[in-house]
């Protein structure tokens, strides 16, 4: 298999964990690059579900390294936390698991600012999911972050995290009049935490280019969306990492040439979860027959997810920001029954028809969808492996989608469970 690089076309949650699930079957690594546990990627196999937040999807299988890269960031208590519940599962961490060193640290510091943040923009929140993803990114850029490695040399570790403190519970206290942090108690737990971590850490850019030269098979697990991406997403309701294809580069230590397809994961409707606009939200029972039908509820916040058709202009947009060279469509399962399907087209902005995404956030609000129509489909396309076995109007609404954006789609899943999938190309 090439070295395939698995990234959200929408706003997260399009079923990535379960497609890096299946294709890690033909792989010899998988590598997450940005995000941190915002991400809740599900993968289903037979009737037990795993929810992988911070690990790579691909360690539900047993003779897989998984790296976490140098782009993630690690709130250390849950990736242990995480490691120790696959482990109590039955699955094979230790011997499997790589964790960069030069990975930032969600600092308990990070998650009380980021509560803080958001509580007082009130209306405007944006909606994170309250773990210290947003402080945790600006103290890496700000150059105030704290590594992995860093809790290896713990004078240093202690002179940064003091620095740190000083300023964090003087905003803490006296900007959101919350609770102060005692230094000893984080820095002791920290040191747990580094005792519990120690055998997974590891110079990953240095490991992932061997790998690459031995002539391994790498697959890229992206975590959040396109248009949840920091620079070409939905600013400033967006995560605040490069969710898009360009961040696996400096997110892993790797070259361009180190990604040989860019697979786009797309669900068959849309969904978001969380603030900021969303140009197809539906608010009638359309949308809560979606979020019924697809389970759409978060798997990490356990949050409603508001609910669309779906929106051609946001994958064109998608398509070029990461260079898409095939498309996995997922939950085509959820639209059955459904007589008729619309699909955005194109979004109406006072008196022009928009056919690319805009980048003003005024503009996007006042956007109304433009609609094409399909016919749906009666028969049930749940847990159908081979394309002669989809009815015709799912097989249409495919190739609509494959003409539309010129990237043939290249497996397509139709159901939660592991075996629920069909590839329609080689690669
Ligand atoms: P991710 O964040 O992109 O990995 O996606 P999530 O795991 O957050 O959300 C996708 C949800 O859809 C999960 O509950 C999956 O089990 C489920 N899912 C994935 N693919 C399919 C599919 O083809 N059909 C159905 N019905 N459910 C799916
Ligand atoms: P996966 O990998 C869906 C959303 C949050 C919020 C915004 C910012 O499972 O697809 P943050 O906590 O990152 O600062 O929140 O981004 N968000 C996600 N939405 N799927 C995700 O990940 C998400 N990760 C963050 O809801 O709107
Ligand atoms: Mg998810």
């Amino acid at each position: 298999m090439a070295n395939i690089l698995v990234v959200g076309t929408q706003w997260g949650d399009e079923g990535k964990g379960k497609v890096v699930d299946c294709l890690t079957e033909k792989a010899n690594v998988v590598a997450r690059y940005q995000g941190g546990n915002n991400a809740g990627h599900t993968v289903v196999i037979g009737d037990t579900e795993f929810i992988l937040h911070l690990i790579p999807s691909g360690i539900l299988h047993d003779d897989k390294v998984c790296i976490i890269g140098n782009g993630v960031i690690i709130d250390p208590s849950a990736l242990i936390e995480e490691i120790e519940e696959l482990q109590r599962r039955g699955i094979r961490v230790e011997e499997n698991l790589r964790v960069s060193k030069s990975a930032h640290l969600i600092m308990p510091y990070h998650i009380l600012m980021d509560r803080a943040k958001e509580a007082r923009k009130g209306e405007k929140k944006i909606g994170t999911t309250g773990r210290g993803i947003g402080p945790t990114y600006a103290d890496k850029a700000a150059r105030s972050g704290i590594r992995v490695v860093d809790l290896f040399w713990p004078e240093y570790f202690k002179e940064r995290l003091a620095a740190n403190l000083a300023d964090i519970n003087e905003t803490l206290v006296h900007l959101h009049n919350t609770e102060v942090l005692d230094f000893n108690e984080v820095y002791d737990k920290c040191m747990v935490y580094r005792d519990k971590l120690e055998r997974y850490v590891d110079d990953t850019d240095i490991l992932i280019n061997e790998y690459i030269k031995e002539g391994k098979t790498i697959l890229y697990e992206g975590a959040q969306g396109t248009l949840l991406d920091v620079d070409h997403g939905t600013y400033p309701y967006v995560t605040s990492s490069n969710a898009t294809s360009g961040g696996a580069l400096t997110g892993l230590g790797i070259g361009p040439r180190c990604i040989d397809e860019v697979f786009g994961v797309v669900k068959a409707y849309t969904t978001r979860v969380g603030g900021g606009p969303f140009p197809v939200e539906l608010f009638d029972n359309t949308g809560n027959l979606l979020r019924e039908k697809g389970g759409e509820y978060g798997a990490t916040t356990g949050r409603p997810r508001r609910c669309g058709w779906l929106d051609m202009v946001v994958l064109r947009h998608a398509v070029r920001v990461n260079g898409l060279t095939g498309l996995i469509i997922t939950k085509l399962d959820v639209l059955d029954g459904f007589s008729k399907l619309k699909v955005c087209v194109g979004y109406k902005y006072r008196d022009s028809l928009l056919t690319e995404f805009p980048k003003e956030l005024p503009i996007i609000q006042e956007c109304v969808p433009h609609y094409e129509e399909y016919d749906g489909w009666a028969e049930p396309t749940n847990s159908v492996t081979h394309y002669n076995d989809l009815p015709d109007n799912a097989k249409a609404y495919i190739n609509m989608i494959e003409e539309k954006l010129s990237v043939p789609v290249v497996m397509l899943s139709t159901g939660k469970r592991r075996t629920d999938i069909l590839y329609l190309r080689d690669f």
